[in-house]
């Protein structure tokens, strides 16, 4: 009877194994296609590839004429997008890189650019990556595996101010001098265990309502993901055609406000400083007013979607 029923179990585990793209859900999908509007013909930059999830949208839009470049910084995501885009490998460019590279690629202008930030599904679902405080692993969170500073070996190199400043800056922390002066005070934080002792000895019973935050200020820090946003904000708009769009949806405030800041500049025209007249008209138009947010069936589904902000901007087509 025990055999039946471990072999029934068997049999539902390989029939139904983990699957990362079955279980990813690209954010905000239909509002990205209805805002960026791909077309028969046109070309997509996608800096944020992930599981290719919104770029497999945008290549049954674009059809065979068009032309898709996905970048991503994780070797893992990029074979798994390359898997499921497959049926459009004529069409694709898929490149393992840092979208903060994108002046260094000698990419060609295109119609549309799409940057999905921060981190996938598979992240939080693979311990081993070190980017959930729900179990213990090394303390890693690095996106590209094959570059850079583990959020352990950051830790070390910083000072206690140093360290306390990434907490207040990206976490928003009002605890973090208090925080960082637990982690160095600690022998070694080499694990995501360690580093939860240290947020329980300096938060006590609150401890639990920091942990987000914690984890999440040093996975901006060990990716820097805000300098990478800043590229990104710069060459992006060089990168588009006229009349070309680019998309950018963003997960915390930090990055939102670079966003909207940086589309409302790009959407300004050149007045001069005496006549106050426009001497030159704005490049780009805001087609989003305000930012999109998911719906509540959304986050329903989805709780990852839930502070997902789309911003979008459109390159004039006389300038
Ligand atoms: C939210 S996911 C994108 C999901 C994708 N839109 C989809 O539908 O499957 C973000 C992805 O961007 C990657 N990423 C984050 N920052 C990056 C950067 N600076 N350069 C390249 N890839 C980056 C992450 O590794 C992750 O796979």
């Amino acid at each position: 009877m025990i055999n039946i029923v471990k072999m029934r179990l068997l049999s539902i585990i390989c029939v139904s194994p983990y699957n990362p793209v079955m279980q990813h859900l690209s954010v905000l999908h239909n509002e990205v296609l209805a805002l960026l509007d791909p077309k028969a013909g046109e070309s997509v930059l996608d800096v944020t590839l992930g599981l290719g999830g919104h770029s497999k949208s945008f290549l049954e839009k674009i059809g065979d004429s068009g032309h898709l470049t996905g970048i991503e910084a994780d070797e893992n995501n990029l074979k798994l997008a390359q898997e499921r885009l497959k049926a459009f490998e004529n069409q694709t460019e898929l490149v393992h890189a840092n979208f903060r590279e994108i002046e260094l690629m000698n990419l060609p202008i295109v119609d549309i650019i799409f940057a999905d930030l921060g981190l996938s599904s598979p992240h939080l679902d693979d311990p081993d990556r070190g980017f959930t405080f729900r179990e213990n692993a090394p303390l890693d969170m690095r996106f590209d595996r094959s570059n850079g500073i583990t959020a352990a070996q950051l830790i070390k190199s910083l000072k206690e101010e140093e360290l306390a400043n990434i907490f207040w800056k990206f976490g928003e922390l009002r605890t973090s001098r208090r925080l960082a002066r637990a982690i160095k005070e600690k022998e070694q934080v080499k694990t995501t265990l360690d580093l939860k002792e240290c947020i329980e000895k300096s938060a006590g019973y609150k401890a639990r309502d920091i942990l987000p935050q914690v984890f999440q200020s040093l996975r901006i820090a060990v990716n820097d993901e805000l300098g990478s946003l800043e590229v990104l904000l710069n060459i992006g708009p060089k990168l588009l055609k006229k009349g070309g769009r680019m998309g950018i949806i963003s997960f915390h405030s930090l990055e939102d406000r670079m966003v909207k800041k940086a589309f409302r500049e790009l959407s300004q025209p050149m007045i001069d400083d005496v006549t106050g007249a426009v001497t030159e008209e704005a490049p780009f138009e805001v087609i989003t007013k305000r930012p999109v947010f998911p719906s509540e069936e959304e986050v329903e589904g989805n709780s990852r979607a839930r502070s997902a902000k789309l911003r979008v901007i459109r390159r004039v087509e006389r300038v």
